[in-house]
C-alpha cells in the first residue's frame, strides 16, 4: 500500500501527485489510502480514497505525511518507523530539481516547486506549491514551506521550521548565510531580512517578532 497519512485537505492535495508518481513508476494507483487516527473515519473514504486505520498498515507498506507541523510530523515518522514501515517521497511529475541537491527521505514536493541548485535538505522536508529552495540552502529536518516560499540562496533553516505562505527569505552569503532557528514559524507574506531565532515568530516587511498583548 502506498499510504497518505492524514486525509485532510493537504492529504487530498496529494492524490493527485501520488497518482501521477505510481503511474510513472508502472503501479497500480488503487494502492493509494489514507491512514487517519480518527476512528469516525475507518471505513469511509474521501476524494475516492479509502481511509484505513494505522493498524491496518503491514511492514514494508510505504507512507508520506500529509501534516504541516514538523512536530507531529516527527511523531507520526517514529511511530511509522517502528512499525516497518518504509519512507517513500513524493514529487509531483513538475517538480524541479537542480544539479548537486541531495534531499533526504520522505520529501513531499509539490507541484511547481523547485530546488535549483547545490542544497542540502534534511529529512520530511515538506514544500508547498510554488515554492522553492535557491543555490547552496541548507535545510533541517521536518521543516515545513507553505505555498509559494521564496527561499532565496545561502540560507541555513534549522529543524522543524515552518515558514508560511507568500514568505520571502532574503539571499545570504557564503561567510555570512541568513539564519532561520530551530523550530521558528515565519509568518504568511513576511519578508526576512535578518536571522530569526530559535522558536521566533515573526511577521511583516520587515519581518519583526509577532508582540502578543
Ligand atoms: C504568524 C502566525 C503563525 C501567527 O498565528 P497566531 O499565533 O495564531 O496569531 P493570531 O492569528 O492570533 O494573530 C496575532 C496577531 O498577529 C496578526 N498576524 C497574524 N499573522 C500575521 C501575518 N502573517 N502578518 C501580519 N500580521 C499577522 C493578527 O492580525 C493579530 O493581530 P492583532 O493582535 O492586532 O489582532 C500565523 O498568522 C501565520 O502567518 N501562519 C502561517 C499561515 C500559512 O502560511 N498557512 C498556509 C497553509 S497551507
Amino acid at each position: 500500500m502506498f499510504a497518505i497519512y492524514g486525509s485532510g485537505g493537504f492529504g487530498r492535495e496529494l492524490i493527485e501527485p501520488a497518482r501521477e508518481q505510481l503511474a510513472r513508476l508502472r503501479r497500480d494507483p488503487d494502492e493509494i489510502v489514507f491512514i487517519d487516527d480518527n476512528a469516525e473515519n475507518w471505513g469511509k473514504t474521501s476524494a475516492g480514497i479509502k481511509i484505513l486505520s494505522f493498524d491496518d498498515l503491514k511492514p514494508g507498506d510505504e507512507y508520506v505525511l500529509a501534516i504541516g507541523d514538523g512536530k507531529i510530523r516527527s511523531q507520526l515518522d517514529r511511530k511509522c518507523r517502528n512499525a516497518g514501515l518504509t519512507p517513500t517521497s513524493l514529487h509531483a511529475a513538475d517538480a524541479y530539481f537542480g544539479v548537486d541537491t541531495e534531499i533526504g527521505e520522505g520529501s513531499v514536493f509539490c507541484a511547481r516547486t523547485m530546488v535549483t541548485a547545490s542544497a542540502r535538505i534534511g529529512r520530511q522536508f515538506q514544500c508547498n506549491i510554488y515554492s522553492y529552495v535557491a543555490h547552496d540552502c541548507v535545510i533541517g529536518d521536518f521543516v515545513t514551506f507553505a505555498p509559494r516560499v521564496c527561499c532565496n540562496g545561502t540560507i541555513h533553516i534549522a529543524d522543524f521550521a515552518y515558514i508560511g505562505a507568500g514568505a520571502v527569505l532574503k539571499q545570504g552569503t557564503s561567510d555570512k548565510p541568513l539564519v532561520i532557528g530551530e523550530g521558528a514559524i515565519v509568518g504568511m507574506g513576511a519578508v526576512v531580512t535578518k536571522n530569526v531565532g530559535p522558536g521566533e515568530v515573526v511577521i511583516g516587511n520587515p519581518a519583526t517578532p509577532l508582540k502578543r498583548n
